[in-house]
């Protein structure tokens, strides 16, 4: 594996321009060694989100989660619709699968997520719709789901996101049925609920456009401030770093991950990814690349930044063409699984020496 995937990246970077030759000569030295023997050294961990399919059915995308990798997140299958498609029964076979997978290519595994307004399953939004689900049975609801879900999973996941995407960028709380129905109480019973199912897992907040300061991420401030005073069991928060270089990159993010730090949150880049609007040209991927390596920096400059995950490695499997029109090309990895300059640009930044800490010394949880 280790010979293959260097020549891989040397074809990739003959086709580059003179643009990247700096970049090349440490490039050729950070290459021998994976991701996550670069993560390691750094006390944080890599991770990627996974989809299971492709996992199953294609050798070449599975070989590259083990060899890169050493934190998975399951894209879809530990999502509401998918583990729990009627009310009370259960499926976690799919995100098992992943699970084992992890443990056998000792990866950790981040749970996500509990609690969202997406992807959710007919049967809930329907009986909320039509009320034949009711305040009191929809908390019942949540406390079975999360209860059982995080019970299933108990000692296997490190981390989890508990509660997904609650706030709108204005900072108010998102119209959604928890929020109709349970107002905001909904937050703190989840992390309650988690806690008393798992009491070792890490219980994350996740959001997208928090990464800069601003109504959205200081209201998140906020409220992480006012669970903690509350004593509500909550350990970090999840930077999901979903980037389009059409826009300028989050510069204050290192800053902004400091003042959750201060507060004794651990935090993390949960779902990096960095759109182009297609087709991408050769300056397109050194910005991409300048973006995933800055969000990698403001992670690696926060003490208590665990991990950083993509949200999937590999073009051909990316969520990003089917929701953002006219727009792919976000991850590490081209179609082909030629590494891109962006991939390039995460191990440099990985191999560099962190400011003020060992080379080998990550104090990290
Ligand atoms: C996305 C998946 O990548 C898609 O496959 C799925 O169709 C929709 O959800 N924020 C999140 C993730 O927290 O769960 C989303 O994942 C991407 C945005």
């Amino acid at each position: 594996m280790k010979l293959g995937r260097r020549a891989t990246t040397t074809l990739a970077l003959l086709g580059t321009t003179v643009l990247m030759t700096a970049v090349q000569t440490v490039s050729a030295q950070a290459h021998d060694a994976s991701l996550r023997d670069l993560a390691k050294q750094r006390g944080i961990r890599i991770g990627t989100a996974v989809n299971v399919d492709a996992l199953a059915d294609d050798s070449q995308y599975a070989s590259v989660v083990g060899d890169q990798f050493n934190s998975v997140t399951a894209e879809n299958v530990m999502k509401w619709e998918t583990v729990e498609p009627s009310p009370g029964t259960f499926d976690f076979a799919p995100a098992d699968t992943l699970v084992r997978y992890a443990a056998r290519h000792h990866q950790e595994v981040r749970g996500h997520t509990l609690l969202w307004h997406n992807q959710l399953p007919g049967w809930l939004t329907d009986g909320v719709a039509d009320g034949s689900i009711t305040a009191d049975d929809l908390r019942d609801i949540l406390h079975r789901h999360i209860t059982a879900e995080v019970s299933h999973f108990k000692g296997k996941i490190y981390q989890w996101d508990v509660v997904n995407e609650v706030l709108n960028e204005d900072g108010t709380l998102r119209d959604s049925i928890w929020s109709q129905k349970l107002g905001d109480s909904f937050i703190a019973d989840a992390f309650r609920w988690a806690h008393q199912a798992d009491p070792h897992a890490k219980l994350f907040l996740n959001d997208y456009n928090i990464e800069s300061k601003g109504a959205k991420s200081d209201a998140y401030y906020d409220l992480v401030k006012r669970l903690r005073a509350q004593g509500v069991p909550i350990d970090g928060v999840g930077f999901q770093g979903h980037l389009d270089i059409q826009y300028d990159f989050p510069s204050d993010l290192a800053d902004n991950m400091a003042r959750f730090d201060a507060l004794g949150l651990a935090t993390s880049v949960t779902e990096a990814d960095v759109r182009i609007p297609l087709p991408a040209d050769e300056a397109d991927l050194t910005r991409q690349a300048s973006d995933y390596s800055g969000m990698l920096a403001a992670c690696l400059a926060t003490e208590h930044c665990t991990s950083f995950t993509v949200w999937g490695f590999t073009d051909a499997y990316s969520w990003v063409p089917g929701t953002f029109e006219g727009e792919g090309a976000a991850n590490l990895y081209d179609e082909s699984y030629q590494p891109k300059p962006a991939y390039t640009a995460v191990a440099d930044t990985l191999a560099k020496q962190r400011p003020g800490h060992g080379h080998h010394g990550g104090h990290r949880h």
